[in-house]
């Protein structure tokens, strides 16, 4: 297995940033002014914790990265990153709308506050409950294939109202992510083919069904995005496009949703994109492709996830046995895969460090293993610590991302508390640890 951003961590010392995460004069970290052993002793482990203020600085640098070239903008925070309430009603007080894929997630952002109008529905298999849902709440609905584009206008036609649709395209594209990650290559599940004639197809049905107001174009072509060169494409291909409905069917988009994707900045990259450089090539080509195809300027609709949420948060794990094998020590945490599942999966790389010893030399060699009874469950491999002991605190930054909306109870294991550390630096508890009670909540025996 590749252990590159294993190596990019060993080699480099931690990155502190003022007023987020720093080193205390005893050596312990603090996370926005809170030392992480205070929390974990007051909290428990275990324990989440979230910057409010980074939250809101992540927002704003995005939409004003965006807004200064293209000043038609609107971001819809991607809530399958995040769907904690405490979150989404934090973006959506910045503005942001919201991107769902279920039932499940419309509820949660319109609990948050996001009205149903400024929530749009992804999703490739969207059961006819949540169409009716769209259509019945003005939501946006991003058609996934031809047969969705039926049952969607057989539905608006029954409740007698418009629905407001973009349609998915597939621009055939890849990036340079992982294969788990890549949703615009011709293969993937996602989306309406292009070249072969069905995306054009698509949007003719759409333009002659008086039940469908066709509002936009959609395309996402995957997370962990680092480099922006791999949107020029995609861009170039959906514009270019959007000039061909204008040529052949007259019709005239008023909306292009170019998804989400853009990498979490972990905090030990030092290569990757950000914001601004991701804003700069998607409206360099969109102006561009406006010009040469005499369009109108769409609204440019964007979903990101990852690098809205991702480095606002920590995880904070106890350690419990410690085991010496023969090439490294095996530090064995209370939490793993129920709550780092794309750590141990191998999909992100998070940094790792000892909270209650950040000033002492990492000089050996570890495994952090979750508890969890399979043997994958290691959330940080091949990682370069100080001597740990039992009862030391293991922070995972940059956790901020797909993991509230991936943990689970495999083992009964109960989910953890989460925190948000607010602007002013109190501490509120937006999610109260589970009980053994919530365990069997919805069984009967
Ligand atoms: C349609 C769509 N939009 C947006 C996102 C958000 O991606 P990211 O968190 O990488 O920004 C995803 C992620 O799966 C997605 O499928």
């Amino acid at each position: 297995m590749d252990r590159m951003y294993e190596e990019m961590i060993n080699r480099k010392e931690l990155r502190c940033a003022e007023g987020y995460l720093e080193k205390s004069a005893e050596g312990e970290l603090l996370f926005c002014g809170h030392n992480a052993r205070e929390l974990a002793e007051e909290y428990g482990t275990p324990l989440m914790a979230f910057s409010e203020s980074r939250l809101k600085e992540n927002y704003r640098r995005m939409r004003s990265a965006f807004e200064k070239c293209y000043p038609k903008i609107q971001i819809c925070f991607a809530c399958k990153s995040n769907h904690l309430l405490g979150v989404i009603s934090v973006l959506k007080g910045e503005g942001a709308y919201a991107d769902v894929v279920s039932g499940g997630e419309f509820y949660k952002a319109e609990k948050a506050g996001t009205d149903p109008e400024h929530i749009v529905m992804n999703g490739n298999n969207k059961s006819d409950a949540e169409i009716l849902m769209g259509i019945r709440k003005g939501a946006m609905i991003n058609v996934d294939s031809l047969s969705e584009l039926e049952r969607v206008a057989s539905a608006a036609e029954s409740e007698g109202k418009k629905a407001r649709i973009c349609i998915r395209v597939n621009p055939d594209v890849t990036a340079d992510s992982i294969a788990e990650f890549l949703t615009g290559l011709k293969k993937s599940k996602f989306g309406v083919d292009m070249d072969n004639g069905d995306a054009l197809r698509a949007f003719r049905r759409a333009r002659d069904a008086s039940c469908l107001a066709v509002e936009g174009i959609h395309c996402h072509i995957g997370s962990q995005i680092e480099n922006r060169e791999f949107y020029r494409q995609a861009v170039e291909k959906v514009m270019d496009f959007c000039g061909t409905l204008k040529r052949e069917l007259g019709l005239e988009l008023s909306c292009v949703n170019m998804g989400g994707g853009f990498a979490i900045p972990f905090e030990y990259l030092d290569q990757v994109d950000r914001a601004e450089d991701f804003a700069e090539l998607v409206t360099g080509v969109i102006k561009k492709k406006i010009c040469e195809h005499g369009l109108k300027p769409p609204v440019l609709m964007i979903e990101p996830g990852g690098s809205l949420v991702g480095n606002t948060a920590v995880t904070l794990c106890r350690v419990g046995r410690i085991k010496q094998k023969e090439e490294k020590r095996l530090a064995a945490l209370d939490a793993g895969g129920d709550l780092l599942l794309r750590a141990t999966q191998g999909w992100y790389t998070y940094r790792a460090v000892c909270a209650n010893k950040l000033g002492e030399a990492g000089d050996m060699l570890y495994d952090l293993v979750g508890p969890l009874c399979y043997e994958g469950d290691i959330p940080a491999r091949d990682r370069m610590l100080p001597e740990l002991e039992e009862g030391d605190l293991i922070a995972f930054l940059d956790t901020g991302a797909y993991v509230t909306t991936l943990m689970n109870q495999y083992n009964g294991r109960l989910l953890p508390a989460v925190l948000m550390i607010t602007e002013e630096g109190g501490v509120k508890v937006i999610r109260r640890r589970d009980s053994y009670e919530d365990l069997i909540r919805n069984e009967m025996v």
